[in-house]
């Protein structure tokens, strides 16, 4: 019989890459199954000497990456005996050591569960998947623990997977006519958005709930009794309902800032503000004697809610609101639909086929494919293909377009599912290779595509690696396969450039990007959505044209607010009227705009306030608050936006 070792006492960390004997172990298979191993109590308290020694503060002879990565081998090799026991650990390890806030560290570490969304299950999945000492744990403990310094991007090279780029190919052909295409995005609805409540909350970043606040007594001073609260709602035929008072049972003396019925600046939308955006979409049309060919909704149903407050229910709840409230203002016309980083459950997950987990994760993809199909907005035939692709697909539009739609999370650094494998496998969930084949589909026939999806390329919520992918495949073929790609997820309207040989000036560019506005307010912006002009022949978009509504003024005047023109591209983009009005609106326009945002202060005021929706918060340049615009605008991934602002003379100072 063995004999169980006495907790030992604490050695000190010698050997940086290798789970301690004393540990390894405990964990060792050997053990009977008669009940005479180690209890998990025992490898609990082992694996928490040991990194309590790994993290002595006067251990400085390992420096906090190495830390990080000898802390997840040792994860690795209990998650692959004991995967129990990896919650109660590091969610110890993670306040003890102060590697994120505490309720960072619970939502983080804790088990899943259906109550809220926790992720300590899929960290646990991730650390049997992972090589800590690969890219997996330079980058998990680069992005998710902020441990590591940003590795150098590993070698990416797609070219393999296309035939080469035949120039004779091209030539564009255009049109003479257009057909209109909407483009919405990032509803974050807020199911339990509370008129009266606290718009003006410290405790998270989206107020207007019954649980945020602020935490600052309010002085007398600020006096709010003037502020009024309506019971409003769209009835059953969409008709505005202003309802009744409210006021006397939501007022409360202590607020600071009180949520009124349609939203507010720190609050995600309330259904109100959904059925507004919608209604003012529908009336547009009406109004136009005009519909749009098809709407691009670019993701994100469910809202910023501290992660405690979300659970598996209102997850549903939202996404099949949202999905239900589109069919019903706009019954006519297809929907094409990504879901955003918001839109699964836990946030920000979900997991390849090849891992083992792909289960957890099956509900959201039959779901979508469910409503999709369930609405008319893709055929039976894309069934399949939905689940398959985790809810990316393609379909060809009535005009011929062919737009690819894409889950972001597949390359989203706050899914743990990506940390695995990435030295051998660029692909593990098989959307890179969809999207090639796809386009060399589409490029032998001649056919244009779109490519929708949520999170840019040019963000740090990206994975370098996946966006230098994605920067291969667009740039081997735009511009004459792709011809749009659009994003929602910053919340602000916003645009980038890609260059040929990132050499930015006019001539090189290639092709741009549309981040679209949002009907979400968070933060600091008024809601908004937009459509655009696209030319039938080379489904290139000719003109885009703003919406928008002051929210401000929803404070105090109650009735149903009015959506009102905000601009349209081409006229805001080329003020002397120079770009010829049959081409179109495409990556060397943009470049255009690049320059001018660099050179002009007043196209850079332009571009701010165009990102914030003229909003009472618009960013002023005059007082250096567009640095950063240019880098921006003429990056197409995360790398390129780095090496950009580390060049001083990129930074821009009017
Ligand atoms: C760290 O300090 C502890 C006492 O607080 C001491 O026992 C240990 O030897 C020190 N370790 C190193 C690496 O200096
Ligand atoms: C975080 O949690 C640790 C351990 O439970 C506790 O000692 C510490 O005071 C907490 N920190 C804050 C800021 O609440
Ligand atoms: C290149 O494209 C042209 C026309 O677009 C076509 O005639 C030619 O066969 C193509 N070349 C190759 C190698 O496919
Ligand atoms: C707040 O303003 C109202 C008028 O809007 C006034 O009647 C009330 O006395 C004021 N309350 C305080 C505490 O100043
Ligand atoms: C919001 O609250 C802070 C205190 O937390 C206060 O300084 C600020 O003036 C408030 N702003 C508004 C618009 O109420
Ligand atoms: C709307 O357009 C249709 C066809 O384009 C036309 O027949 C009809 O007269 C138009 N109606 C109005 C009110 O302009
Ligand atoms: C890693 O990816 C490569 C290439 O796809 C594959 O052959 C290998 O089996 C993968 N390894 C693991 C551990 O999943
Ligand atoms: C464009 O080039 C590719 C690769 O050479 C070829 O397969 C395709 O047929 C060409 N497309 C057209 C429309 O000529
Ligand atoms: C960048 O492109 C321009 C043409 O637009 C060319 O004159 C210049 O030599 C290129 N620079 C580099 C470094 O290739
Ligand atoms: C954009 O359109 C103009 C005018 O048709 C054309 O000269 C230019 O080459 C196009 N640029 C790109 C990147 O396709
Ligand atoms: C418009 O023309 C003016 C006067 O020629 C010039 O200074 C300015 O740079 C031009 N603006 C753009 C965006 O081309
Ligand atoms: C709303 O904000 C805009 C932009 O700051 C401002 O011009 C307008 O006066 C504000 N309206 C109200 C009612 O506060």
């Amino acid at each position: 019989m063995l004999l169980l070792p006495a907790i030992l006492a604490l050695i000190p960390f010698v050997a940086a890459s290798a789970v301690p004997s004393e540990l390894s172990e405990l964990l060792s298979d050997d053990w009977p199954l008669n009940g005479k191993g180690p209890t998990d109590k025992q490898i609990v308290q082992q694996t928490m000497n040991t990194l309590e020694s790994l993290y002595k503060k006067n251990n400085t002879v390992i420096d906090a990456c190495t830390k990080c990565k000898s802390t997840l081998e040792i994860g690795k090799a209990i998650s692959s005996t004991k995967p129990d026991l990896i919650p109660e650990i590091f969610v110890k390890w993670c306040k003890d050591n102060e590697i994120l806030s505490n309720s960072t560290c619970e939502t983080t570490f804790s088990r899943g569960a259906i109550t809220a969304s926790r992720s300590g299950t899929d960290f646990g999945n991730m650390l049997q998947l992972m090589d800590p000492w690969s890219i997996d744990g330079d980058y998990f403990c680069y992005f998710s623990l902020s441990q590591c310094p940003l590795p150098e991007t590993p070698k990416v090279d797609l070219s393999s997977w296309w035939p080469p780029k035949n120039e004779s190919n091209a030539t564009i052909e255009y049109g003479t006519e257009t057909f209109n295409v909407l483009h919405i995005s990032d509803f974050h609805i807020e199911l339990d958005y509370l008129p009266g409540s606290e718009a003006n909350c410290t405790n998270n970043w989206m107020c207007c709930t019954d649980h945020t606040y602020n935490k600052n007594i309010k002085p007398e001073s600020v006096n709010n009794s003037a502020f009024e609260f309506y019971e409003s709602y769209y009835n059953e035929d969409g008709e505005f309902v202003k309802g009744h008072d409210i006021t006397n049972e939501n007022f409360n003396e202590s607020v600071w800032f009180p949520a009124t019925e349609f939203g507010h600046y720190k609050c995600d939308s309330p259904e109100l503000l959904v059925n507004s955006s919608l209604k003012s979409i529908a009336q547009f049309q009406k109004d136009n004697n005009m519909t749009f060919d098809f709407a691009i909704f670019t993701g994100d149903m469910v809202d910023h809610d501290l992660l405690e407050w979300i659970d598996y229910d209102m997850v549903i709840k939202s996404q099949e609101t949202v999905m239900r409230d589109l069919k019903k203002y706009l019954p006519d016309i297809p929907v094409f639909s990504v879901l955003g980083n918001h839109d699964t459950f836990p946030y920000g997950q979900i997991a390849p086929h090849s891992s083992g987990h792909e289960n957890l994760y099956t509900w959201n993809d039959e779901l979508f494919a469910d409503l999709w199909v369930g609405y008319d907005w893709l055929p039976f035939e894309n069934y399949e293909q939905i689940k398959k692709h985790y809810t990316g697909y393609s379909i060809v539009t009535k005009s011929g377009l062919k737009i690819i739609a894409t889950n972001s999370n597949t390359y989203y650094q706050q899914n743990f599912y990506t940390y695995s494998n990435m030295t051998d496998e660029i692909d593990p969930f098989g959307t890179l290779k969809f999207i090639v084949d796809e386009l060399v589909e589409s490029e032998a026939k001649n056919q244009k595509v779109w490519i929708i999806t949520h999170i840019p390329f040019v963000g740090e919520d990206m994975l370098p690696t996946q966006a230098e992918a994605y920067k291969q495949i667009v740039t081997r073929f735009s511009p004459t396969t792709i011809t749009g790609i659009f994003f929602g997820h910053t919340h602000k309207d916003q645009f980038n450039v890609l260059y040929a040989h990132d050499n930015k000036t006019i001539d090189n560019a290639i092709m741009n990007t549309w981040i679209d506005l949002t009907v979400t307010p968070i933060e600091n912006y008024n809601p908004g959505w937009r459509y655009y002009e696209v030319d039938t022949k080379s489904k290139n978009v000719m003109n885009s044209y703003n919406y928008y509504m002051k929210l401000n003024e929803t404070f105090t005047n109650h009735d149903e607010p009015e959506w009102l023109f905000e601009y349209s591209a081409r006229e805001a983009y080329d003020v002397n009227g120079t770009w010829p009005k049959t081409s179109p609106l495409n990556a060397t326009f943009w470049a255009q705009a690049v320059e001018s945002i660099k050179n002009e202060k007043s196209m850079a005021q332009t571009y701010s306030d165009f990102s914030y929706r003229l909003s009472p918060y618009v960013p002023d340049c005059s007082k250096g608050k567009c640095s950063y615009y240019y880098c921006y605008v003429s990056s197409f991934t995360i790398n390129e936006y780095n090496e950009c602002v580390a060049n001083k003379e990129n930074l821009i100072n009017y």
